[in-house]
């Protein structure tokens, strides 16, 4: 007899069987609305598979799976696939591999020890994502085919916010065919990738192991189980069609790749039914006229379909456009389950949808089948069929013959995975007949994300019948009639109407021009081509000072193996039975009060246990601490922002209480208008302090400016930026016997500990707060994250049980605060040389809804930036909104200081006509200038660092040539801008202990400090000086989770210099442990550390020792670091799509104590700056503050493909800092300061082009103010091109 499931359910009830890492397991039906993701990390505890967004947005849960070929084929499938889109239930068959299953610690796979060794980690929290998308990769090219390009091309789904890519990439790239190098010297034969290591044995996987029947090891809680919906596996077309017929009237989910709910979540779902068992929704006929191809087939194999079809048959040619089309839809890990079916119902339903497959399919005037009926529909005719009862079933493809030309586009935001701002197709049949002419006697002009119901340009696809696109005339005529035939809808989540209308035009544009080829003049080419991408590469020049080993040697992180392997634990990773889930309710109005609030809808959820409002708190309402404004921490009167939090939910599952808070009823009264931007809180006046933080320096800035021969004003603004930590904010809290055990995702520990004391009404010392290590925070865990402790504690407290809340991405979004967006107007007065004499400015921060997080009282010491100006004023304006509290991100007030001078001196250079960077030069800080903040500076390496990049960097020539690139390209510019940065140290506040304890037998070492691991490698470099200090080898040292206890009233790890003050206070420990230890070692004699220890111990002498460093609170910076970068951009006019060539920097790190965690710092900074600049943009609706990119879909940080093309990070050599810990300098905060120089160097593009454009019509500014990020749609709108501009020659 069958064992009984550990749900008390029978083996019959099983749905589904399915190996996971060897092991075979069989599933119960009622988990038919579990993720494989859910199933792996929650009840089989492998939670080396991680989560984030679950909209396949991220990559961070990436496992492998291997599948027969649904058609039946006989092939095996060996791809990735992102678990949290897939239900367990459709893995039916598979065998999925997740990084446990590939290696551990002991036996890493190839890729885990390479990535480790290539320095590919930094909070680990993506790597195991990373790992599988390579390993899958891998086993989809064990022919040989693995090329350095396809590793490129096919990493498009994983998301990494820390390392800047890079060393990723440079990692995974060895084991490219055309690699030729293998940096470890080991010559690994693509075969061997092909198995897993054996945990067991250390060696290839078997496949002996194999486990049958084993359940999960955690079931579904009953109450859940229950209530699941059906899950239905047809066999046949009959029983699927029945089955439509049956659920008519509910809302089924007919799924094949399930990746439609990363997209649209049309739940709740009555019924799952699983259509790849379906052999016709999977046919191939390549054998008639048409090309037929099932509605299920995955993206991937329709790509690699129409590849082949493109290349063989006659007539099919063109699917050589649509598969490229398709190569962009998503990334791969959805490509491959995902299917052409599954897209086009999508399309169906939500017909704003830009779906890529619909684009292609219309332009092609493809055939879609839809049964049970099997009618044939045009695209057109497609988006008016009712599907309640339908399904798609194929779809059929016509031969085009040769005087057909087709095209397809799609402008991105970002490089890689993301819908497009307009999806274009395009295609036009000439008569080939007329020699010198090119008369066009058909058309089809596709153009997607309009307006819901636009398929074609009709009007002109009439109006091109006949004309000639060879002749200049009838193809601006037919410009200008697509301009006006296209009128795109205005959505406050979509990028402007006239961007969209122009694109569409200069889209069709380029299409003609390709046609046209010769017939236009060389340089208007350019605007064929567009940006071509090579193969990103990088290089990293340090000093390593070998006699200070392992001080300064370049080492991977301690934990980096373990994060390979998936064996590091995040706080998020921790599940317990019995454990119940927190989750917020939040505010769907952004400025009102609450009038009632109703949890029975919540309560009746089943697995939902309490609802908990402001009235339950058993302490103080509050998230803050005494000295911090008091900020709720549930809004009891009033809500100040969209996303607030109203309620906490408690229920069995995440899933239940995420079910329980959307369904909490509020009632509000009294809605108010909000104010969102800074620029509107100057209108409105709304400011926390109605008196602005005004500071002059100098001399008087007003005079100055009057004065002056020259001047320049000008307004800029700059946007948010989310902190985008791979592990969102999350908490686990324990009720003990007096009191609480927390295990916080804090970079504060202090903090968390105060406000949970606050919120619960008990003393900090019931209160144990432990952190291991936070999967980043980039500063969104300063004080940010007591909200989350905040609320699982008290959730805790009065449930008495174990509670975990682990924030969603939406939630985290909408919840959590983000970098200050700014409005800033500047003044400043110069001689006719450039000369600084006086600098106003008037700067409006948009603190959002609370005042705590202000950056301004630090932001004033890093305006000056580099440059030594006689006279200052600067009024600070700290704005009210109705904004989430913003808070510290990565360099907060500096970053946005440095841009803001930086511009002014841009400006200054620009009404000079000078190059910016020789005013900069000019007016660089010397020794013994002072600087605002009364320091006086001396050892000022400016000049050095600017001249050795510029060299470096061969700028003055490389500067010639964008000039020459510039002349020889219409459609093309380049700009090249440079930006040096002075960034001083004022370690004011920053306070932390650290404790290190010898332990007899065996020596070994434990050391607890106060700063957090968030992935900027501050337990290895503490490792290092402990090593370097107590003169033994790094094995000894293990470095502990940080404590409440052992560090308590440490302050927040930020500021860049915590890594460095932890450091510090492991020296001292150190230096009082030598203090005892090395008189027992002469005077006994000691050989060894491990007898030298052993001897202390038998002596009584005490082998632990605390540190506690206090920096003196000053306002004066203690030194100063300099750096130097220049990037060079190029942008396509045409579209506004841009990518970074080249960026070179150098940076002054002193002497790194371990440089190549340092690099990372650098790379990682750079590029999450590059973000911040381009593709990071905020949106909120204007009637109620609602965050409208909350996820994936729409906010999108930097890429793979998205840095630069080349980046060579250079640190200043032989330049120890005298003032700095163990002569070293801080590093991970400034970096991100100097990427405004992206910037720059596009509006110098963009002036490029709006020269050209002078010559036929508009005005060629000196000048050009420019909102950031500087989108691709802002580009391309800054270079102002009208219809005349498009032509064929001059
Ligand atoms: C991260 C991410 C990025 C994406 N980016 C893009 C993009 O840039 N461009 C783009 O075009 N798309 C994009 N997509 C959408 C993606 O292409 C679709 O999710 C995928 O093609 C859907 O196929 P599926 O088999 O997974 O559909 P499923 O999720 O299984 O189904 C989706 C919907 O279609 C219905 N359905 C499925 N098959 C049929 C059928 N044969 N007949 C009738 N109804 C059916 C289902 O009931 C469901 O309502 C993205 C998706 C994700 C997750
Ligand atoms: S969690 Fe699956 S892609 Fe983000
Ligand atoms: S290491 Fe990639 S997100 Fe942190």
């Amino acid at each position: 007899m069958a064992p009984p499931l550990e749900d008390g359910k029978s083996q019959a009830d099983s749905a589904i069987s399915v190996v996971i890492n060897g092991t075979q397991y069989q599933v119960p039906r009622s988990f038919s609305a579990v993720t494989l993701n859910e199933y792996l990390r929650n009840h089989l505890h492998l939670t080396g598979t991680k989560i984030l967004c679950g909209e396949g947005g991220c990559g961070v849960c990436m496992v492998h799976a291997v599948y027969p070929d649904p058609s039946g084929s006989g092939k095996t499938f060996r791809r990735n696939l992102n678990s949290c889109l897939c239900p367990i239930l459709a893995c039916d068959g598979y065998e999925i591999t997740t990084v446990e299953g590939l290696g551990d610690q002991k036996h890493p796979h190839p890729i885990q020890q390479r990535l480790t060794d290539h320095y590919g980690t930094q909070c680990g929290y993506c790597t195991p994502g990373w790992i599988m998308s390579m390993y899958s990769l891998t086993q989809e090219h064990t022919d040989g085919a693995l090329t350095k390009n396809l590793v490129e091309e096919s990493l498009d789904g994983n998301i990494c916010r820390c390392t800047g890519y890079r060393p990723i990439l440079d990692a995974f790239k060895s084991f490219a065919k055309d690699e030729f190098k293998e940096p470890d010297g080991l010559g690994i034969d693509l075969e061997d990738l092909g198995t897993a290591v054996c945990n067991k044995t250390g060696k290839k996987c078997a496949g002996s192991c194999g486990n049958n029947g084993i359940i999960c090891v955690k079931p579904l809680p009953t109450v859940i189980a229950d209530n699941a919906p059906p899950w239905f596996q047809p066999a046949s077309l009959d029983e699927l069609f029945q089955l439509r017929k049956d659920l008519q009237e509910k809302n089924p989910y007919f799924l094949v790749g399930h990746t439609g709910v990363g997209v649209y979540n049309d739940g709740p779902y009555h019924a799952f039914v699983d259509m790849r068992h379906v052999k016709e929704l999977f046919v191939i006929d390549t054998n008639s006229e048409k090309l037929t191809i099932g509605a299920g087939l995955a993206l991937t194999d329709v790509i690699n379909l129409f590849q082949l079809e493109a290349a063989r048959t006659p007539g099919f040619a063109y699917l050589k456009q649509l598969a490229a089309m398709i190569s962009k839809t998503a990334h791969v890990g959805v490509r491959n389950v995902g299917s052409i079916g599954g897209n086009l119902a999508m399309k169906n339903r939500h017909q704003e949808f830009p779906s890529d497959s619909f684009t292609c399919l219309a332009v092609a005037d493809a055939r879609i089948i839809v049964g049970p009926e099997e009618r044939s529909y045009s695209t057109t005719e497609f988006l008016d069929v009712d599907m309640k009862d339908k399904l798609i079933l194929r779809i059929e493809l016509q031969p085009f013959s040769s005087e057909n030309f087709f095209k397809t586009f799609k402008v991105m935001i970002r490089a890689q995975n993301s819908h497009g701002y307009v999806n274009a197709g395009f295609r036009v049949e000439l008569d080939k007949s007329k020699t010198g002419a090119l008369v066009v006697t058909g058309s089809a002009i596709v153009l997607a994300n309009i307006h819901p119901k636009f398929v074609h340009a009709s009007k002109t696809e009439a109006f091109l019948l006949g004309k000639d696109l060879a002749n200049v005339k009838d193809m601006q005529a037919a410009l200008a009639v697509l301009n006006d035939e296209v009128n795109p809808e205005a959505k406050d989540d979509e990028a402007s109407p006239a961007y969209r209308k122009n694109l569409c035009v200069t889209l069709f544009y380029r299409f003609i021009l390709e046609i046209v080829g010769d017939g236009a003049e060389g340089r208007y080419h350019s605007g064929v081509t567009g940006i071509v991408r090579p193969l990103s590469s990088g290089s990293q020049s340090f000093e390593t000072m070998e006699k200070n080993w392992p001080l300064t040697k370049p080492m991977p992180k301690l934990e980096s193996l373990q994060q390979c392997t998936g064996e590091a634990k995040y706080i998020s990773d921790i599940d317990e039975f019995g454990m119940l889930h927190a989750v917020f309710a939040t505010s769907t109005e952004g400025n009102a009060s609450i009038f009632k609030i109703d949890p029975t809808d919540a309560l009746a959820v089943p697995g939902v246990l309490k609802v908990f409002t402001a009235d339950h708190i058993p302490g103080n309402n509050v998230i803050s601490s005494p000295s911090e404004e008091p900020e709720e921490l549930l809004a009891s009167s009033r809500v100040v922002y969209h996303g607030q939090p109203l309620a906490i939910i408690v229920g069995v599952t995440r899933a239940a209480a995420e079910e329980g808070a959307r369904l909490v009823k509020v009632e509000y009264r009294d809605v108010q208008p909000v104010v969102l931007t800074a620029k509107d809180a100057m209108r409105e006046k709304s400011f926390f302090d109605q008196k602005p933080d005004q500071v002059e320096a100098g001399g008087d800035a007003d005079k100055a400016i009057e004065g002056a021969a020259r001047k320049v004003s000008g307004e800029l603004e700059l946007g948010g930026q989310v902190h985008f930590h791979m592990e969102t904010q999350t908490s686990v809290v324990r009720p003990t016997e007096d009191g609480l055990d927390i295990e916080a995702g804090t970079q504060w520990i202090d903090h968390a500990q105060t406000a949970v004391s606050r919120s619960c009404g008990i003393p900090k010392n019931a209160i144990n707060v432990s952190v291991k290590r936070v999967g980043g925070g980039f500063g969104a865990k300063v004080t940010r994250s007591s909200i989350i402790t905040c609320g699982t504690a008290v959730a805790a407290f009065l449930t008495r049980r174990s509670v975990k809340m682990h924030m969603s991405l939406v939630d985290n979004l909408k919840t959590i605060g983000k970098r200050y967006p700014y409005f800033t107007k500047y003044e400043a007065g110069f001689d006719d040389s450039g000369k600084l004499l006086g600098i106003k400015m008037e700067i409006y921060c948009n603190l959002g809804s609370q005042k705590n997080d202000s950056p301004i009282g630090h932001s004033k010491s890093f305006v000056e930036n580099a440059y030594k100006c006689p006279a200052w004023k600067l009024t600070y304006y700290a704005c009210k909104t109705n904004l989430p509290p913003n808070t510290y991100c990565r360099g907060p007030g500096s970053t946005e200081s440095v841009y803001f001078v930086e511009t002014l001196m841009e400006h200054v250079a620009a009404s000079l006509g000078k190059t910016p960077i020789d005013i900069k030069q000019q007016n660089f800080f010397k020794d013994g200038d002072k600087t605002m903040d009364g320091s006086r500076l001396s050892d000022v390496r400016l000049p050095q660092v600017t001249e050795q990049l510029l060299k470096d960097a061969d700028v003055t020539n490389r500067l010639e040539s964008v000039k020459d690139f510039n002349k020889a390209n219409r459609w093309l510019k380049r700009g090249l801008a440079v930006v040096p940065l002075r960034y001083p140290c004022t370690p004011t506040f920053f306070t932390y202990g650290c404790l290190v304890a010898v332990y007899h037998t065996g020596g070994y070492v434990s050391v607890t400090h106060g700063g957090i691991e968030i992935g900027q490698g501050i337990n290895t470099k503490v490792a290092q000086v402990v090593a370097h200090e107590l003169e033994i080898d790094m094995k000894y040292i293990r470095i502990q989770p940080t404590q409440g206890i052992t560090n308590a009233n440490a302050f927040a790890t930020g500021g860049s210099i915590t890594s460095e003050l932890a450091c510090q206070a492991a020296m001292d420990c150190c230096k009082e442990l030598k203090g005892r230890i090395d008189p027992v070692k002469k005077s006994v004699g000691c050989k060894t550390w491990e007898e030298t220890i052993e001897t202390c111990y038998g002596m009584g002498v005490d082998l632990s020792a605390r540190a506690w460093v206090a920096p003196k609170p000053a306002q004066k910076s203690i030194y100063n670091t300099y750096a130097c970068t220049a990037t060079e951009v190029e942008l396509n006019v045409l579209t506004g799509e841009y990518q970074v060539n080249r960026m070179d920097v150098l940076y002054d790190v002193g002497e790194s104590m371990s440089p190549l965690i340092d690099i990372g710092q650098v790379e990682g900074a750079l590029v999450m700056g590059l973000g911040y600049y381009t593709t990071e943009e905020l949106l909120y609706s204007k009637t109620n503050g609602e965050n409208l990119a909350p996820g994936t879909w729409k906010y999108k940080p930097p890429m793979s493909k998205d840095i630069p093309v080349d980046l060579r990070v250079k640190f200043l050599k032989n330049s120890p800092n005298p003032s700095g810990i163990l002569r070293s300098k801080l590093v991970a905060e400034p970096p991100l300061n100097m990427s405004c120089s992206v910037v720059f160097a596009l509006r110098d593009a963009i002036k490029a082009s709006r020269a050209e454009n002078e010559k036929h019509a508009t005005n060629a500014p000196t000048w050009i103010e420019i909102v950031a990020p500087l989108t691709v749609e802002r580009a391309q709108q800054l270079c102002k091109l009208d219809l005349s501009l498009l032509r064929y020659r001059d």
